[in-house]
């Protein structure tokens, strides 16, 4: 039978790029997502995980892999606040991991996020962490003359950036401005393009065996500020850093907002250790700063 990929979210950022890299392998991937208007790629099946996750058994097949992407962005308030985080993460998660175990699906992995963990206080990390262990538990059940265990795997990736991801939007809107005030942001990540973390996650997924746990983290080690400035300079922008004082008080103010679209979680992620360890083989991987400085516009 042919191995399939069943990538739940892949139409997203990272999960577009995950479907390209392992078709590019000459591999089966089959795409699931609702096809809003945000995402503005059609899936290969259109399935809400949320609404209809009684339709996920319908898709699924002994022997597939299946890949959970399906999340909301830590860094904007959903419509439904903090029960939307644990719809995606949580409601639809356990749908998927229980049509997996009933299909006789032989892996199942979460893509989670860099140092997240229960009690953070931000509820997109505390439903991710209640997902890890969901499928844990799952992965530990031995039946006896049941089907074979599901293989378990966590995707921890950093910050991914390239076109079009959150944060590469964000400062391009920005660096049309002359001069921009930057929030003094110590804590520190280790910025992955999406092409490095989609062969990466892709060797993973391909591997004889997979690892229960996954880190995909990049070459460089950078303050939220640094990585700022590395987009902006070399685009003409100046950068004013301000403050911590001030840093913090805008950090808790952004945390106060209950509208859709604001920062809400800002000061609960900030608080999580995001540099995790640093990759194996670090030169065979863009580097944030080389690739901001050379993806620029002629002549700025
Ligand atoms: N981007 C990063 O820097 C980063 C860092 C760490 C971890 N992650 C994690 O990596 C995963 C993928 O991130 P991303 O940046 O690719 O996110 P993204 O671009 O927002 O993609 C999210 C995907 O999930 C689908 N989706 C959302 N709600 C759904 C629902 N109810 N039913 C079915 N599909 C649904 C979306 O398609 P539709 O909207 O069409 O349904 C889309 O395919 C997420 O879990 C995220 O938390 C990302």
């Amino acid at each position: 039978m042919k191995k399939r990929y069943i990538l739940i979210g892949g139409t997203g950022f990272f999960g577009a790029a995950l479907a390209r890299e392992l078709r590019a392998r000459g591999l089966t991937v089959v795409t699931v997502a609702r096809g809003s208007r945000s995402t503005r790629r059609q899936p290969n099946v259109r399935l809400d995980v949320v609404r209809a996750p009684e339709l996920l058994g319908s898709i699924l097949e002994p022997g597939d892999t299946v890949v959970y992407l399906a999340g909301l962005s830590p860094l904007k308030r959903p419509v439904g606040g903090r029960r939307r985080y644990r719809e995606v993460h949580l409601t639809g998660f356990r749908a998927a991991l229980a049509a997996a175990e009933s299909r006789g699906v032989s892996r199942f992995v979460q893509v989670s996020a860099l140092g997240v963990q229960s009690g953070c206080g931000a509820a997109y990390g505390e439903t991710k962490t209640r997902a890890t262990e969901l499928l844990r538990e799952a992965a530990a059940q031995v039946m006896p003359n049941g089907p074979a265990r599901i293989e378990p795997m966590v995707v921890e990736p950093s910050v991914l950036f390239g076109d079009g991801s959150e944060i590469i939007r964000t400062l391009k809107r920005v660096s049309r401005l002359p001069l921009v005030p930057l929030p003094q942001i110590a804590a520190q990540i280790r910025p992955i393009h999406v092409t490095d973390a989609a062969r990466r996650l892709a060797d993973a997924l391909t591997a004889a065996q997979m690892p229960g746990r996954l880190e995909l983290t990049g070459p460089e080690l950078l303050a939220f500020h640094q990585l700022a400035a590395a987009y902006l300079e070399p685009r003409e922008t100046r950068v004013m850093l301000l403050p911590r004082s001030l840093t913090r008080l805008l950090v808790w103010l952004a945390s106060r907002l209950k509208l859709p679209g604001a920062p809400a979680e800002l000061k609960a992620m900030l608080a999580l250790d995001n540099a995790g360890s640093p990759p194996s083989q670090p030169e065979e991987l863009i580097m944030f700063s080389r690739w901001a400085s050379e993806s620029r516009p002629r002549g700025r």
